[in-house]
Formats: C-alpha cells, structure tokens, sequence
C-alpha cells in the first residue's frame, strides 16, 4: 500500500484508495512510536496526520520553540514508511498567548467570553490572532516544508466546531464595520439594503453599526445575514493566509481541511478555493444520535443506531467531493463520546462505512485515533487500539478493508459526474436559520429528505453548489434555494437538464427582502408559476395530498400558487392546492413542488421525474444504498437484515455476495466497463 500513496495534486487523472489514521505522538512515551508506526504500516495503513492540537508543545514558552521530538516523530513514522500529514495547531492556542493577549478569545451571543480549557478559543477577527496563525505556520513550514516525509499538510482544525463561527468581539465588530464599508460604500446604501426605516433603526454610519447580538427581541435579519457573510468571509481569510505560506513553503504539497458534517456555518466553498484536498470528518453513529431530535424517523434511528444514517455520510461525500480532492479526514472507529448516546457499532460498521467512501470518491480514508487516550476531554472515545493498546475491534476491520483493496486494486477517477445534480447553497441555508417562518422549515431537512429519496430510488448524486455548470446533468434539484442567484435563475431556465424546484424557491433578494418581481424569483415565468402566499404548517398537521397513484401527505409548508396558461399539475393536495407542477420549456421540464412531501410520496415524485429524465429507477430495498463511481457499483446494508441486490443492479461481482448481509458490502462491476 505504502508505495502506492493517493497524491490528489499528481498529473495522473486516477488514483487508488488508501487509508490512514490520526496519531498524536505526543501522547505516548518516545519508546512506543515504532512499535505504532510499525503496526499501522503491518494492518495496511499509508497516511498518518500529526500535530493538530500539539502547539504548546512545540512552543512551550513565547518564541522558545521545541521541534526535536516532533523530528524523531516524523523520522519514525517516516522510516516505517508511512506517508505524513501535518497539521498546523491553531486550533490549540496555548496558555502563554491568551494570557498575553485576552481579547483574543471570542464573545459569544450572550456578551459572555468564551475561557480557555478546551480548544478553539479563537476569534477569527482578531488581528493580533491572525498574526500569530501566520507566524506559528511559517515557522512548522520552514521547519517542515521541505521535509521528503511530510506528503501533505492540514490546517487548523475543523473550523467552526464548538460554535466558534460567529464572535461577538470588539475585534469582530470594528471588523464588521471595515467589511460594510467595503460593501456599501455609502451609508445610505447600508440603510436600504437592511430597511432600517423600520423600527427607527436607521444609521448615520459605518461606526456606529452594532453587532446583531443582545438585541431586545430579534435582530434585524438582513444584518444578521450580512454578519453571517462577514464571519465566513473570516473564515476563509484566516485559512487563506495558511495557505499561502504553505505554499510557498512548502510547495507541491496537497493541502486539506477537514471540515465538519451537517454543518453550514461558514461558506465551506469560498475556503475550499484555496484547497486541493476537501476532507471532512465522519462519525456516523453520533451524527444519527444528534439528528434523531430533528428528523422524526424512530424507525431508522432503531434500525441504524449502530450503523448511522444510510444517506448522511453519502451527502456529505458527495458535497465535499465537489469542493478538491475528497478525504476522510476522520472516519469514526468505534463509541465516540460526544453524541447524546453512544452506542457501540454493529459488527462490520467501520467497514461499511470506509467502502461508502471510497465509492463516493474517497483517496483516503483516515481513521480517528490511533489509539484510545485514558486521560482528558476523550477518554471515552474509542481509537483502533484501546487505551493500553490493545487491539480495538475497528482494528480488524481496518485490516479487512486494507487487504480487500489490495486484493481488488482499484483504480478510480478523480473526477467523475454523477448524473443528477442537488444544489446546496449556504446562503439559502442561513437565510432559512434566520427566517424560517416555522420551526420546522430548514433548507438543510429538506434537501436531506430529497436526498434520501434519491437514493432509495438507486439514485447516484452530485452536490453542487450555485455557480456549477448544469449542462452536464440530466436532472437537477433545488430544494431549498430561498435566494436564487441571478447567473443560476438563467441557468435553471435555459440548461440542458430536467429541473425541480423545492418550495420557498426564489422568495428572498440576497439583500434578504422580499422580490420586487414574482416568486420564485427570478424564474416564474419560465416554470409557469407565482407564488401567492406561504403557509407554514405545525409538523403534526399532515394534509392529504396524492400524485398519480400514491395518496399521501404534505406537512410543514406549502405555497400557494398561481399557474400560467400551460403549466400543468402533476399532485395535489384534497383541499385542491398544486403541490407538483411541470411546464416545458425548450424540451425540457422545468417542475415546481411547492410543499414538503413525506418520503413515499417524494419518493414517487422523484422517480416519475428520474424516468421522465431517461434515468434508469431501481428501487433499493430496506437500508440498502448503490453508488456507481468509476465503473464500479458499490454496495451497503445499512441495516439489520439480510437484503438482496435488486435484478436491475447487475454487473460481475469483485467482492461480496448478491445476498447483503447486516453492515454488509459489496462492489460489481458495472457492465460494459
Ligand atoms: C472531531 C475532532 C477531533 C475529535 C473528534 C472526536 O470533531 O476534529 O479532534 O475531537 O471529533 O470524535
């Protein structure tokens, strides 16, 4: 394996999928680094990523920096032949600097200031802070950059987490202030953009713009927005300048973050630019526990308790996968400890969960930790060895995965386009956080929900973000696009594929008003329909509603609307109100669902659209998902029973059996390839 590393910035167009794990050398006594390095190479491991939280020991006092034991470090690993990814620490200020620059630390909504004692005690907006990420990486980059082990390079660490976007500082103010003068220019143009005539909020200028927290009842949500933009924007800034030293540096090393799952705080894309590699950490066991608050769905959360959610990982795989290189940073390897409840996961888990990577595109999938620490924050979080080093179970399926890539050898794409397109866009995110008009409506739901149907329905998927090109699809959605963009309004009118909007399509200017023009803005007319009003509905309220044959329910929202001439109804509700509309435009159907469907029904949607498209629907029985990638069907059970691949996914079988067992997986390959 370790000859054969994935090298996402190499000129070969393919690659083939290894793994590796988090280490933190620090941690243990020098004596046991081989004896590790050694038994990560022996279970098939090639990449290991160093150093992201070890700043106050490479720096134990201001300016006095300790580098020797990260040198034998890196020689260790290095000469058991493991391929290194280091990080920066600056997700682990040290103690030396908070007392020596307090305001560093952020505020947060209450006025409160965040301590020290964890991680991520940072405000993106200060510059005293952002001088020292550029000195502490300069400094690894000198040390480090040119060093033959180190194949690539992290930064920070998975920025946002803990809440830590959005700072309520004084620096974050003065920031704040300095990026609306750059925006407006003219105060004026501030005052109308957020409709201050409104409760006597109107400002004289630039100074006296406050920060949207602490406010009697709810901020003034266009500034809450633009706060919003400002903060990501700081995001990609600091991470920028990373960056830049890297690369100068240290050039022609990949470099990655590991961003985060069901997380929208910042504009993921807008840092990505400045990335080759998009990883992401994944703990699906956690995730599922978390979301079981939101998603209402007892059945899978019982079913999949120690598997995760069948389609969360795959979207998040299939987001990040849009934005570089796609990496798992940090795949889940037993109990985590941080979710409500933290089952253990079922036998096959950590399997199942590497191969759902690595068909959606995954070049590494690199386990978090090494080994179980007994002491701190995370004691109880589970590693491949446990806290006295014994093997862990997700050892030995690490192993597996390891010896069945081997053995299969496979050789993917890096860049390869599924045939359907969904759309997630961080700012109709947000503005669905700040303004959802019901607790229920949340952009990020619904496209799940679609998502979800998609792949129930044999679907493969890309999540695309507002600027791509539609052309090359042959189906597109857009569940939850509050604002459309006016480059991507002309795009959903006029590309080569099939479109379908999702409800409160269109409903907000960017400046976060309503339009002026008719909703869904600025495409109306080119998909036959005007919103009149928006009802937002309480959860438990289902109103019937039916397409085709399957009578079934909407619940949470629906708009009313008003057809055109030629637009005709596909679904509607029993009190009579469309929910599915098509018109042809050009050839093409361009559909509006203007309600938020349950699965069966949504189901039975997106399939007649899938056919409508000439996309083939093979409908996935129980917790069994396919992904085609690379000529490759890959695949997985999530569930507890034994599942049979559906007639219609067919193709020479590489690995597994046609019958799926629970957490099971298995690879076909696809005919004619
Ligand atoms: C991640 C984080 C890791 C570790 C892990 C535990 O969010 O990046 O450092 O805390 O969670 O599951």
């Amino acid at each position: 394996m370790t000859e054969n590393p994935a090298s996402p910035t190499g000129t070969s167009s393919a690659y083939r999928p290894a793994t590796g794990v988090c280490y933190y050398p620090e941690h243990w006594p020098e004596s046991r680094w081989a004896q590790d390095a050694e038994a990560m190479v022996a279970a098939g491991i090639a990449w290991v990523r160093i150093a992201e939280f070890a700043w106050s020991r490479l720096e134990p006092v201001a300016g006095h920096f300790e580098w020797q034991w990260l040198d034998r470090a890196i020689d260790t690993l290095a000469g058991a032949g493991l391929n290194i990814v280091l990080c920066t620490p600056t997700a682990t200020p040290p103690k030396w600097m908070v007392d020596n620059m307090p305001d560093m630390l952020a505020v947060d909504a209450e006025g409160r200031r965040r301590g020290f004692g964890s991680r991520r005690h940072y405000s993106f907006s200060h510059t005293g802070y952002r001088a020292q990420s550029r000195r502490i990486t300069t400094a690894l980059a000198e040390r480090y950059g040119q060093h033959p082990a180190i194949k690539a390079w992290q930064t920070d660490n998975e920025y946002g987490c803990h809440d830590t976007v959005l700072s309520y500082c004084q620096a974050a103010r003065t920031g704040f202030q300095q990026w609306l003068r750059e925006r407006y220019e003219d105060i004026e143009a501030l005052n109308r953009a957020w409709g201050t005539l409104f409760w006597s909020q109107a400002l004289r200028s630039f100074e006296c713009v406050e920060l949207p927290n602490l406010t009697v009842t709810e901020a003034n949500p266009a500034q809450a927005l633009d706060f919003r933009r400002y903060s990501s924007a700081q995001i990609a800034a600091f991470n920028r300048a990373q960056v830049e030293i890297l690369r100068r540096l240290s050039p022609g090393r990949p470099i990655a973050h590991n961003f985060m799952g069901r997380f929208n705080g910042f504009d993921h894309r807008a840092v990505a630019v400045d990335l080759d590699i998009a990883a992401w950490d994944s703990y699906p066991i956690g995730f599922l526990q978390d979301l079981q608050c939101v998603r209402e769905e007892p059945e899978l959360v019982q079913d999949c308790l120690r598997s995760g959610d069948p389609d969360l990982q795959a979207f998040h795989h299939d987001l990040y996968r849009g934005m570089g290189a796609l990496w798992i940073m940090e795949q889940q390897p037993g109990p985590v400890n941080w979710a409500a409840y933290n089952p253990i996961p079922a036998p096959g888990a950590v399997r199942l969960w590497s191969f759902e990577a690595i068909a959606h595109g995954a070049e590494v999938v690199s386990y978090f930790r090494w080994r179980q620490a007994p002491f701190a924050q995370e004691q109880m979080h589970a590693g491949l060895l446990d806290h006295r080093a014994d093997p862990a179970p997700g050892l030995a399926e690490v192993e597996q995965v390891n010896a069945e890539l081997a053995r299969l050898n496979l050789r993917l794409p890096k860049r390869e386009r599924a045939p359907i397109a969904l759309i997630h866009d961080y700012a109709s995110n947000w503005m669905s956080e700040l303004d959802g008009q019901s607790v229920d409506y949340h952009a990020l739901r619904l496209e799940l929900d679609w998502y979800r149907a998609l792949r129930e329905l044999g679907a493969s998927i890309d999540v695309i973000g507002v600027n791509a090109d539609l052309d090359d699809y042959r189906l597109v959605l857009a569940p939850g696009l509050m604002h459309i963009p006016e480059d991507l309004g002309q795009q959903l009118m006029t590309c080569q594929a099939d479109v379908i909007l999702g409800p409160r399509s269109g409903v907000k200017t960017a400046q976060f008003q309503l339009p002026q023009e008719a909703a869904p803005a600025p495409v109306a007319a080119a998909f036959g329909v005007r919103i009149k009003r928006e009802d937002a509905l309480p959860r438990r309220m289902a109103v019937p509603a039916r397409f085709g044959a399957c009578e079934s329910t909407v619940r949470v929202w629906r708009d009313e609307l008003r057809l055109d001439e030629n637009t005709e109804v596909l679904a509607s509700c029993s009190d009579g109100w469309p929910i599915y509309t098509r018109r042809q435009w050009d050839g093409r159907s361009r559909c509006y669902i203007c309600a938020w469907p349950d699965a069966r029904l949504l189901k039975a949607m997106l399939g007649a659209a899938m056919r409508c498209a000439g996309l083939p629907v093979r409908r996935m029985p129980g917790y069994l998902r396919l992904r085609e990638y690379g000529g490759y069907r890959f695949i997985t059970n999530y569930g507890p029973e034994t599942e049979q691949i559906p007639a219609a996914v067919d193709g020479e079988r590489l690995l597994g059996e046609r019958t799926v067992p629970p957490r099971g997986v298995a690879i076909l390959r696809s005919p004619g390839v």
